[in-house]
């Protein structure tokens, strides 16, 4: 990590050493001795338990020696690099160690500076190599469901919808949600739930390697129980976020949450785009107005081309009105497809909520807006009865059966024109 110091766990069956060793890390404050043990064993689980960057690693110890205990953490451990410390006439036992994964070693009696040399070269090294293989590695251990609330347009709802759906996950099913507010550079996640944050997603694009801790370290707990990832508070600040970051965020949050909940900004950037193909379940939020119903066409089109699955991309309607706006027979005809999902208007609770902070899902949970939101809940985690037993309002039509879009223009522009 950046300027955080390189973690160590030192590991030989004679004390001397140890203390010795200790002595001579303790004279550079780039490192920080974390642990030690005296054999392979209690190496194992110290490397489990403290994670150390760098765990230097004698050979001939009681109970189970250095070999093995590299090779167990080299598969069970892998975040942790094993540096071998071994004497003269160990050539053999040398080759055994770094087939069972140690990345270097050193050969006693080693001077302070080829212990400092090797260790900050090997770490260096180490950082370098993960951060190519994390993005790659990360999304492939995916355990919770990433859900991504787009639009082709601003102020059509996505961070008021992203942030009560959120909110409603957390409720229902007591399960564990993150919201992260890719909105890079306006992003309005944090005031809307009322916090001004202390750390943002920028501070984890400025670290050397994106792991667990410092991501963690970036999460603020909002009342409702939902962890958020923050955007920067300036938009200059968004700019060293890179999609590769977001990548290897994502990957870490499913790893640790059951959803993870994404506010994206208008259009199709890269950082959004990146984000939309991590996703399982892509929202695409419309209103009723002419412009946004022909970008949704184009974007249903484009998220198509690109590969994304029948089922990943659900189109909702949000305040959805039979009064105003184009008519929602109309609406699907020129998209051949149905609407998912109705969000009715409800402007005086939609603002209520969001100046006092509150997602309208928990201080209105019978509104219409609110039973619209727990049907987009329900898309998203079905297998959760959710506590409520009964449909409620002509807005809520529940998710309808989909029709793929074939000959997308010529639907919307004969629309327009003999419409
Ligand atoms: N269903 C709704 N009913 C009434 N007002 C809404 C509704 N959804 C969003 N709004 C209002 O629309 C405006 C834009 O919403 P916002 O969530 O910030 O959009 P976006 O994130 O797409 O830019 C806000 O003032 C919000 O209060
Ligand atoms: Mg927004």
């Amino acid at each position: 990590m950046g300027t955080s110091p390189i973690k160590i766990l030192i590991v030989d069956d004679i004390g001397e050493t140890r203390e010795n060793l200790r002595k001579l890390l303790s004279f550079d404050c780039g490192f920080l001795v974390i642990g030690e043990a005296s054999n392979g064993k209690e190496a194992v689980a110290l490397t489990k338990r403290l994670k150390p960057d760098i765990v230097l690693m004698d050979i001939n110890m009681p109970v189970m020696d250095g070999i093995e205990a590299t090779r167990i953490i080299t598969v069970e451990a892998p975040m942790s690099t094993v540096v071998i410390l071994s004497v003269q006439g160990e050539q053999e036992y040398l080759r055994e160690a770094m087939a069972a994964g140690a990345r270097n070693y050193l050969v006693k009696p080693f001077s302070v500076d080829e212990l400092i040399n090797t260790i900050r070269k090997t770490h260096d090294l180490e950082v370098q190599r993960r951060a190519r293989i994390m993005p790659i590695v990360a999304p492939q251990r995916k355990l919770g469901r990433v859900v991504t609330v787009f639009s082709t347009k601003g102020g059509v709802g996505k961070t008021t919808i992203a942030t009560n759906l959120a909110a409603e996950l957390a409720k229902r099913s007591n399960r564990s949600v993150v919201l992260v507010d890719l909105d890079l550079q306006f992003g309005d996640i944090a005031i809307m739930l009322d916090t001004v944050p202390v750390r943002t997603i920028a501070d984890i694009a400025r670290e050397e390697e994106v792991d667990s801790e410092i991501v963690e370290a970036c999460l603020f707990t909002h009342d409702t129980g939902i962890r958020v990832l923050p955007s920067p508070l300036r938009p200059e600040q968004s700019e060293i976020v890179t999609g590769r970051h977001v990548e290897a965020i994502l990957g870490l949050l499913a790893e640790s949450f059951d959803f993870i909940v994404i506010d994206l900004p208008q259009g199709l950037a890269d950082i959004s785009l990146t984000a939309m193909d991590a996703a399982d379940i892509i929202f695409l939020i419309t209103s009723l107005e002419l412009p946004a119903i022909k970008n949704a066409g184009i974007c249903l089109e484009i998220m198509d081309a690109l590969g994304y699955e029948d089922d990943k991309v659900k189109l909702v309607v949000n305040r959805s009105s039979k009064e105003i706006g184009v008519d929602i027979g109309e609406m699907e005809n020129a998209l051949k497809r149905t609407v998912d999902i109705h969000i009715p208007s409800d402007g005086r609770l939609v603002v209520q909520s969001v100046n006092k902070g509150v997602p309208f899902v928990l201080s209105n949970p019978t509104a219409k807006v609110s039973l619209a939101i727990k049907d987009l809940a329900r898309i998203v985690d079905p297998q959760s009865g959710g506590e409520r037993t009964e449909k409620g309002g002509p807005y809520c039509e529940g998710i309808s059966p989909r029709r793929r879009i074939a000959g997308m223009f010529a639907g919307i522009f004969s629309f327009f024109i003999h419409g």
